[in-house]
């Protein structure tokens, strides 16, 4: 363990963030208000909050988006032929058999799991990342999620970021991102370009690629730049890649092949959510800077964030196996061809959705008029409006319907 905390502050030292870190306590300490600027669609903070106070954490969250969607379900549910929901990325097709199996033959689990991962799974991630992420070395560490999106909650407080601390997000991203630096009281700005920064205090930055809710895929020149500015700056680049095993026109590569090797700064965000159906399972796992991951590791064994034992045997089970995750990506891209030629044919744009689980759709008017006008033909679609005010002419159609429900959205959008 000795050993272990001088390796991390040897790696802090290097990357600038011990300095940080012991900032974000005395900017903290010093501080009994914690307030936040209100970022785009959350809620403004009423009133004054007094020292000492307690800060009420969901009073300064958005609404949940999707609650805003219930008027449009409505509409939809109320189409003769029943709704079409392409409005969540909810896997719709069975967790495979083998992973099943996994899960039962571990379900006499009466002692606490380890939040590490067994040694089984834990070979298992490093096979797997090594195979699909980071080629060139294995210098990486590896740690177990419950499911991805409470990692890209937390992460920004795991890494103990606060106020006056900036992360960037995608312009146009998974809504977690800002969540989750919400949480944490530090400051969000959405830019793509990092180069447009000016000199505000970045702490970390979120990459996406396969992006969600574009489907856009970033060339491995752009991560690497990325990679550079922020080691530059002793940022971390968090990169979630949870799409990754979903190319369809472009094939998106994970941050850490860009790194030759060298992981320091770096964080790969993973989910077998979408490979192989366990969104129900909460499985997930983060690969990167070897002393980043000691210090989530650290915080998270105190925190009880823990993945249940008979997930990690079920996680061994699907990490080790190829084949359903092809054929899943087969279910996919025939449901992506029949969808992607319905909403041409019924004058959409699709843009980007080069690789992921999107369609990302204009008609070139506010996205929520597309929500209206699909949703009067029984059709349920996310607005692009969720993912950022730069998403407010488009629309996310998800490719998680079974082929009965997609065939029946072609059927109508010819009709419309
Ligand atoms: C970009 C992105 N990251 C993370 C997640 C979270 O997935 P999970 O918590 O199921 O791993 C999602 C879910 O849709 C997502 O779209």
């Amino acid at each position: 363990m000795e050993g272990l905390r001088r390796r991390q502050l040897l790696v802090l030292r290097r990357a600038g963030l011990a300095r940080w870190r012991l900032e974000g306590r005395q900017g903290r300490e010093g501080r009994g208000v914690r307030r936040r600027p209100a970022a785009a669609g959350a809620r403004p903070l009423t009133g004054t909050v007094q020292p000492g106070a307690r800060r009420a954490l969901a009073a300064g969250l958005p609404d949940f988006p999707w609650d805003r969607l219930e008027p449009a379900k409505a509409t939809a549910a109320r189409h003769p032929g029943g709704i079409v929901d392409l409005s969540i990325g909810t896997p719709v097709d069975p967790v495979p058999a083998a992973i099943r199996a996994a899960l039962t033959a571990a379900s006499d689990a009466p002692g606490y799991p380890l939040t590490a991962g067994t040694p089984e799974l834990r070979a298992a991630i490093r096979a797997w990342v090594t195979r699909w992420c980071a080629p060139g070395g294995d210098g990486f560490g590896v740690l177990p999620t419950i499911g991805s999106k409470e990692l890209v909650a937390w992460l920004p407080t795991l890494l103990g970021l606060g106020p006056g601390d900036t992360v960037v997000i995608p312009p146009v991203c998974y809504p977690t991102y800002e969540v989750g630096v919400q949480l944490s009281g530090a400051t969000v700005v959405r830019a793509d370009a990092l180069t447009s920064l000016g000199p505000a205090r970045v702490r970390l930055v979120w990459v996406n690629s396969p992006s969600n809710p574009t489907g856009r895929v970033l060339p491995p020149a752009h991560l690497r730049k990325v990679v550079d500015w922020a080691r530059e700056r002793g940022a971390v680049v968090a990169s979630d890649e949870c799409y990754l095993p979903l190319p369809w026109e472009a094939e998106p590569v994970s941050i850490l092949s860009v790194c030759d090797g060298r992981f320091d700064n770096v964080l790969a965000v993973h989910s077998l959510s979408k490979r192989s159906n366990l969104a129900g399972y909460r499985a997930g796992f983060v690969a990167g800077d070897p002393a980043l991951v000691d210090e989530l590791l650290a915080v998270r064994k105190h925190a009880g964030m823990i993945v249940p034992a008979p997930v990690q045997a079920a996680m061994v089970a699907a990490l080790g196996d190829e084949e359903h995750v092809g054929l899943q990506r087969d279910r996919y891209a025939a449901r992506r061809a029949v969808l992607r030629a319905a909403f041409e044919g019924a004058g959409f744009t699709v843009e980007h959705s080069e690789a992921g689980l999107y369609l990302w759709l204009t008609r070139d008017e506010d996205s929520w008029d597309t929500v209206a006008w699909l949703a009067e033909r029984g059709i349920l679609t996310a607005p692009g409006a969720f993912y950022g005010p730069a998403g407010g002419r488009h629309v996310r159609a998800a490719l998680t319907a079974d082929d009965e429900r997609v065939t029946e959205a072609a059927k109508r959008l010819a009709e419309a």
